[in-house]
């Protein structure tokens, strides 16, 4: 009976794929948001194209007639699949390729059918089902819009129901093709290393496959993050052009190819990175790709970015709409050398300086090997009983007596040779046993596919929260990149180690997540290492870079502002450049603000000026952490640089200028127009964050209206005198 049942259920199956493959009938599905379309069409052999992409269409009923108006020189017919399979007809860069479970290496992939689910009024999830006809082989495409913004998060899941393994060779999460445009298209994307983050290049691609990847496993964007910015057509600009931002939510290796393809046309394809990452599937199991989030405008990259920023804060950083600690950190004034009393003299400073939380760094723990340097401790996670004899909890207590409170660093994924944990647990680290180990900052990889590892990870979290509930802060760092990429618990299934490396992390996160909801957790990786939406779904902030340079921060922090929303960004005002505090603090205000800083030496000049810049950030953190930011004048090609912030009702904004070229008689020369701001409304505009004893640039209290502000604006008078210049704008009525 049961078997009967079965066979009956397998022919009605059967049938309607039959039928479905068999009509040849044309499906249009249109993937709109507010602004926005992404269009897919089956064609007569219900192959899935992706017809359309760009502004909306007022009459959704002309999409239909959208794919017959091209004629590409295509005699495979797919450069234009919405999900690109590979060993059939496509000889064109594939989103899928696999190795069936007989061997054999092609694929094809026909549309059966679609669903669309609404979350709510904002939030709709479309599924596409393809399948091949010829193996019981099948894949379903994600587009999860976000109507309001303008933003999309696309990823497939890719099933085996073949009686027998299946690999997959490349798994791509998107597939995206963009029509001929223009002058055709350029990419902008980043480059840098430790303290060099985010250093942008754009050029026009040319025919044939750009691609940007990392294979460093851990810490993986070192290199090279996966967030890229397409212009069609001509290079856009703040305001103006046709721009499309991407990410991939990965924290390992990913890749994006860009193939400028015979037909001018543009095909994205995103995802992890399959090199040395063959994925096997047993029979029925299935797997998801991570999402590649994207949003695009007509309006240029500002208005692209803002799209971004509101989609981050709503849906994907954890409490993006909230709060935020500023803190004094202890990174940069004692490094690892520190005892308790140094440390609490430290969170009087804290309170002194008027920061909400301190931050203990590294260096706290390690007994047999202590963390005296970089060179041992890592994983022996228990306090060291010479620096810090009474505890962590007495210092959250001694936080708590002086008014503020108590932050801790990590870096629970790494191991030092030189630890218990090393001795105890040698099968946790990830290695060659037949080569000699390669330390990346004298440490190795603990093997995060291992349950045993993540529950040991997880427990380094939990032990600290568990032992002392008040702890209110983590700053959870990853200095190592993955060499000699072998796990023992994997054993015979190497190939997957870089991917379930991060799916392991992201199960530690996960529970973490569950259990401490809210807490605010810094993510952090030796810098900027690993800056993506696939882990900051789990963290508040991100620490950009290890350069806290004010110079140098000017251009980190812009570029990373395309993809990442203010409040996300952690910049601490440090020692290092030459610029003095005022400077350093004004450009640390652009986002989370921190100091670590010897407040002890501050001179009573200074310390005031810090004090009173904390007391104006605190009356302005709300516009910057949640309000529209708007680049005003790029450092790159300017001597100052300019951006501001203005709040959804357009009644308070504030404007940053900072001098970034000190060769002579350098600064602004003309005003500078702002944007955002509601032409209709006056505005007063003051200068803050004013050093003890200067005077303003502005002549106080003058009013404005937002129409002369946008259309003629501002000159701050930024100068070798003044180069810094931070305004806050009021609307009166
Ligand atoms: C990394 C981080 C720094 C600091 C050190 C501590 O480099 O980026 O901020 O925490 O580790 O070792």
């Amino acid at each position: 009976m049961r078997f009967k049942r079965t066979r009956l259920s397998l022919a009605i199956v059967c049938l309607i794929t039959v039928c479905s493959f068999a009509k040849a009938q044309v499906v249009t599905i249109p993937v709109e948001t507010i602004h926005n379309a992404l269009v897919l069409q089956t064609d007569a052999r219900k192959n899935l194209k992706m017809v359309y992409f760009g502004a909306k269409l007022s009459n959704a009923a002309e999409y239909a007639a959208i794919k017959k108006l091209y004629k590409p020189n295509d005699d495979s017919g797919i450069l234009d699949d919405a999900y690109t399979p590979s060993g059939s007809a496509n000889l064109a860069e594939p989103a899928l390729t696999v190795t069936h479970a007989d061997g054999n290496k092609s694929l094809d992939l026909l549309y059966v059918n679609h669903t669309i689910t609404k979350a709510d009024d904002n939030v709709s999830l479309l599924t596409i089902t393809l399948k091949d006809p010829a193996y019981p082989f099948e894949v379903k495409l994600y587009y999860k819009t976000f109507y309001k913004e303008d933003v999309t998060e696309q990823w497939s899941v890719i099933t085996n129901n073949e009686k027998g393994i299946v690999t997959l060779n490349k798994y791509a999460s998107a597939n995206l093709n963009f029509k001929k445009e223009g002058e055709g298209f350029w990419l902008k994307h980043y480059h840098g290393n430790w303290a060099s983050e985010m250093k942008p290049e754009e050029s026009k691609l040319t025919h044939g496959i750009k691609t940007i990847d990392s294979k460093l496993g851990t810490r993986a964007n070192l290199y090279e993050p996966s967030t890229f910015m397409i212009s069609m057509g001509k290079p856009a600009t703040e305001d103006e052009g046709k721009v499309f931002l991407g990410s991939l939510e990965w924290s390992g290796n990913f890749r994006v190819d860009f193939e400028y393809d015979p037909a001018d046309n543009l095909r994205l394809i995103a995802g992890i990175n399959n090199a040395a990452s063959e994925y096997r599937l047993k029979p029925g199991e299935e797997f998801t790709t991570p999402a590649l989030v994207y949003t695009y405008s007509d309006h240029g990259r500002g208005d692209a970015s803002r799209q971004l920023h509101r989609w981050a804060r709503q849906y994907k950083i954890v409490d993006g709409n909230g709060s935020r600690l500023t803190l004094l950190n202890n990174w940069e004034s004692t490094y690892f050398d520190f005892n308790e009393a140094k440390l609490a003299q430290l969170i009087k400073d804290t309170k002194k300086l008027g920061a909400d939380m301190f931050l203990l760094d590294d260096g706290w723990f390690g007994n047999n090997h202590p963390r005296n340097g970089d060179n041992a401790g890592l994983g022996d996670w228990q306090e060291n009983k010479l620096k810090l004899p009474n505890g962590i909890s007495s210092l959250v207590k001694e936080a708590q007596a002086n008014g503020v409170k108590f932050g801790i660093w990590i870096e629970p994924e790494m191991v030092n040779p030189a630890s218990d944990l090393y001795k105890a647990h040698p099968d946790w680290v990830i290695k060659e046993a037949n080569r000699p180990e390669k330390y990346f900052r004298n440490q190795l990889v603990l093997d995060l596919t291992n349950p045993k590892v993540q529950d040991f990870v997880f427990s380094v979290v939990d032990n600290l929260f568990t032992r002392n509930p008040d702890l209110a802060y983590i700053k959870w760092d990853c200095n190592a990149v993955i060499y000699n990429a072998h796990s023992q618990y994997l054993k015979k299934d190497q190939s997957h180690l870089y991917v379930d490396y991060v799916k392991g992390l992201y199960k530690v996160l996960d529970r973490v997540r569950a259990r401490y909801p809210k807490v605010p957790l810094m993510l952090c990786s030796g810098g900027g290492g690993r800056v993506d939406y696939g882990a900051l779904k789990y963290f508040t902030e991100y620490w950009p870079s290890d350069n806290t340079d004010p110079l140098e921060r000017i251009f980190i922090q812009w570029e990373y502002s395309y993809f990442f929303p203010a409040i996300a960004s952690s910049n601490h005002v440090t020692d290092w450049g030459k610029q003095p505090i005022k400077f350093r603090v004004d450009v640390a205000m652009m986002g989370k603000m921190g100091f670590d800083i010897v407040v002890g030496k501050l001179n009573d000049k200074d310390l005031g000026f810090c004090q009173q810049a904390l007391k104006n950030y605190d009356a302005l953190k709300d516009v910057i952490w949640h309000g529209d930011q708007y680049r005003l004048q790029n450092p790159w090609d300017n001597d100052a640089a300019a951006l501001m912030y203005v709040n959804d009702s357009k009644s308070k904004a504030v404007v940053f200028n900072y001098l970034v070229n000190n060769r002579y008689g350098t600064g602004t020369k003309s005003p500078i127009r702002f944007k955002g701001l509601d032409p209709q409304k006056k505005y007063t505009v003051k200068e803050i964050n004013l050093y003890p004893g200067s005077g303003s640039v502005l002549h106080d209290n003058q009013v404005y209206t937002g129409d002369f502000l946008m259309a003629v604006g501002i000159n701050p008078e930024i100068s070798s005198y003044h180069t810094s210049v931070v305004l806050q704008l009021d609307a009166v009525n």
